[in-house]
């Protein structure tokens, strides 16, 4: 069906770059760039020879962690609180270059077990099996989540022998089995908030009272999503290979506010040149210009995934929070040096024209890396020829992949991981039968990934006696993070009091202060008598000048209401010379004041409305993604936002018509001027147009009310004789 639309927009829309099946560019010369001599074969590699190929800095090696048969075309996995992998196996990624039997049931979530302590796992349980397409695994609540697009199960093993015999469903939204699998839902990380977050999907999981919740947030990144020691979150798109929230992002999507608030999905890495050690004319747009190098290596990222925040501790100090990024085109990962002022991140390669860690074997693919409970750094190798999932690949890729015969053999895969020689790699802690103590004290842990699971473990154990001591550490233990993760599990546990929030406001430490802040929000929003004085606390941080309190403090004023007092701070902060606070504070006054007359602000989406909205998703990307971007962001020179949109938020009547008839001619969208031509899409049905508009109006940190079948089938009847696209004046003269 959509299909025929696609073909159907193709024939009437003349230079129309919507992509093809094949992922072919009308009327473009797809000629080899590299001379054919220069490109050595691609046969496939057994682990042993394959690790031959690697280059890391000195003092550095790769070690084999598991290899076919034991596991295959692994895409994700994590440590559960044993120090056990639980890896997804996208058995059925691309069996051959049409894809054909993709959908069969033949992935598989399996436990990876090293018995012999020697860092190499050795025996394989496969946990559940018959899986179409899974592409995330989170190990939580005594269970396991486990993403199927579009399902979300929660599975439990509940006699020990490592088989699922209890699955159910979270949700059935959780992306789409019908798009691109280079663009739906994956990740699942529980973050430093209890909160779980994903990346390309637009809420964020939470078990509480007894069940799951789930809540909107901002649509983040494309493939794979890490934090930070601060539960900042980052993401990346495959061209943009570094990009992080550098505070909460409910902020923007709860207040559905069509003002974009600075400070979510901010670039960090600007410099996206790559260090390839071979070259690379298998990519998919490898013909044309500056794509290569001259010398045939590939120049920028194209398939930028997976970011990870290294937080262990057997490499060198240094290393401690850098940033790795999977280039799987390239055969590389790289290390971004990460630099934090006035609470912006900014990121930079660590290595002058070179990277990390580089293969020479094509078939080389970090799809995804882990900072291990040891504190090596892991890397999934998908070891698959075929990257390019078949919706985009251009004759030019196929040809290229068919010479080498790229496309067999299937059901290969690796796990490594990354060991500094000199560094330490201590037993990982067994922590599924330490006592509530003993996890307070791993809290303290200089792993961040023990840390992370121990917070979890204390959290889901929902055990009250835990809480004396966690209160000890929140006020008083000397490492400021072993504080905060105290803090966050009591809030976890919903065991914080005025009293502690009280006092770690007054935390040596920025960032417990900014944290405290934030977890003072249902306190302030109570208005017991008891919290007057908190609130004149809160009110005082006006006076702080660290970047995180002061940002974080805009952010929570505007939450806590719009009384005289908070109005004041926030108009103070809108002085700041922290850009960041400045732009939160704007941000909270103008949310405060409410929008516009004009912009209808649409409560939550009904379960109904969510399925027009999830069509309308599928339908976006058929059609306006190629030109609006999947980040609803546009593209320079090639079409304007919708994120944040006035139009997108403002009367739907304009809407619908830049649909039917196009749009040409000058327009200004967010304050910034645009001249260029959008296309009449009147060739789709009433139906999809309806679907798509509630999409737009509820992606991005939109949130406006849906369109309907009805008002898209009224408008197209009274704009009829219409021909021409739409003008920006006449369209401001439909209210
Ligand atoms: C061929 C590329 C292309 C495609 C496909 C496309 N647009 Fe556009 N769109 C544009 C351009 C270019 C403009 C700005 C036109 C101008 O400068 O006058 C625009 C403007 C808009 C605007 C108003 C400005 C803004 O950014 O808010 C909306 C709304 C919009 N498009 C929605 C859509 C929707 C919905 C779809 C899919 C049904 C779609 N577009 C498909 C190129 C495209």
């Amino acid at each position: 069906m959509r299909k025929v639309v696609c073909n159907l927009l193709l024939a009437t829309v003349s230079a129309f770059p919507l992509l093809a099946q094949s992922g072919d560019k009308k009327g473009e010369v797809q000629e080899l760039r590299v001379p054919k001599e220069r490109i050595p074969s691609s046969p496939p590699l057994s682990p042993i020879e394959a690790l031959k190929t690697f280059k890391l800095p000195p003092g550095f090696r790769m070690e084999l962690v598991a290899s076919e048969p034991l596991v295959e075309m692994p895409v994700a996995m994590q440590f559960d609180a044993d120090g056990r992998i639980w890896v997804v196996e996208m058995r059925g990624y691309m069996p051959n270059l049409d894809a054909l039997g993709e959908k069969e049931p033949v992935g598989r979530v399996s436990v990876l077990e090293d018995k012999d302590g020697d860092g190499k796992a050795d025996r394989r349980t496969t946990f559940l099996d018959g899986l179409v397409m899974p592409r995330a695994v989170s190990v939580v609540r005594g269970g396991v989540l486990i993403a199927e697009p579009p399902h979300l199960w929660f599975c439990r093993d509940t006699n020990g022998d490592l088989k699922c015999d209890e699955r159910v469903e979270v949700t059935n939204d959780y992306g789409s089995s019908q798009s691109n699998p280079e663009h739906t839902a994956n990740g699942l990380l529980t973050a430093l908030d209890n909160w779980i977050y994903s990346a390309n999907y637009g809420f964020r999981l939470r078990h509480a009272a007894g069940q799951w919740q789930k809540e909107r947030t901002v649509r983040r990144g494309q493939w794979g999503i890490t934090q930070d020691d601060y539960g900042r979150l980052f993401h990346d798109s495959n061209s943009d290979h570094l990009r992080g929230d550098l505070i909460p992002s409910h902020y923007a999507s709860q207040r559905g506010s069509a003002t974009k608030l600075n400070g979510l999905n901010v670039q960090i890495a600007k410099d996206q040149t790559v260090w390839p050690s071979r070259v690379n004319p298998g990519v998919n747009r490898g013909y044309q210009p500056k794509v290569l190098r001259d010398d045939g290596t590939l120049a920028r990222f194209t398939a930028a995934c997976a970011p990870c925040i290294y937080r262990g501790e057997n490499f060198p100090k240094e290393f401690y929070g850098d940033a790795f990024v999977c280039e799987p085109a390239g055969n590389l990962v790289k290390r971004d040096l990460l630099v934090e002022q006035d609470g912006v991140i900014s990121g930079r390669n660590a290595y002058t024209n070179a990277e990390f860690l580089t293969s020479t074997d094509e078939r080389f693919r970090p799809v995804n890396l882990y900072t291990g409970p040891e504190g090596a750094l892991y890397v999934i190798d998908l070891y698959h020829g075929i990257l390019q999932h078949r919706t985009y690949v251009t004759s030019y890729l196929r040809r290229q992949m068919e010479d080498r015969g790229l496309d067999q053999p299937q059901n290969q895969g690796r796990i490594y991981r990354v060991v500094y020689e000199k560094g330490s790699l201590p037993k990982p802690p067994r922590l599924s039968k330490a006592t509530p103590a003993e996890l307070v004290v791993a809290l303290s842990h200089v792993n961040g990934a023990v840390r992370d699971t121990a917070q979890r473990l204390l959290v889901e154990r929902g055990d009250a006696s835990a809480v004396p001591a966690l209160h000890t550490m929140a006020l008083s233990h000397g490492n400021h993070l072993a504080r905060l993760h105290a803090l966050w599990t009591l809030e976890g546990l919903n065991k914080l009091d005025i009293v502690t929030v009280a006092k770690v406001l007054d935390d040596r430490h920025p960032k417990l202060r900014a944290a405290a802040t934030r977890v003072s929000e249902p306190f302030l929003r109570a208005m017991t008598a008891g919290n007057s004085e908190l609130r004149k606390k809160v009110l005082s941080l006006a006076q702080d000048s660290a970047a995180d309190v002061q940002v974080q403090l805009a952010l929570t004023l505007g939450e806590i209401g719009s009384d005289e007092a908070s109005k004041a701070r926030l108009n103070s902060l809108t002085q700041s010379n922290i850009k960041l606070a400045k732009d939160a504070a704007e941000f909270s006054l103008l949310a405060g004041d409410g929008q516009s007359g004009a912009v209808t602000n649409g409560p939550a989406l009904s379960p109904a409305e969510m399925k027009r909205f999830e069509a309308g998703k599928a339908n976006y990307e058929m059609v306006c993604l190629p030109c609006h971007q999947p980040n609803g962001l546009g593209q320079e020179g090639l079409a304007p936002p919708l994120a944040g949109s006035e139009w997108v938020a403002r009367t739907d009547k304009r809407l619908v018509r830049i649909v039917l008839h196009g749009l040409r001619g000058p327009i200004t969208v967010k304050k910034q001027a645009f001249e260029l031509d959008m296309p009449a899409l009147g060739i789709l049905e009433d139906e999809q147009i309806a679907t798509i508009l509630t999409y737009i109006r509820n992606e991005w940190g939109n949130a406006f009310a849906p369109v309907s079948t009805e008002t898209v089938k009224k408008i197209r009847e009274e704009t009829a004789k219409r021909e021409d696209a739409w003008t920006q004046e006449e369209l401001l003269r439909i209210q």
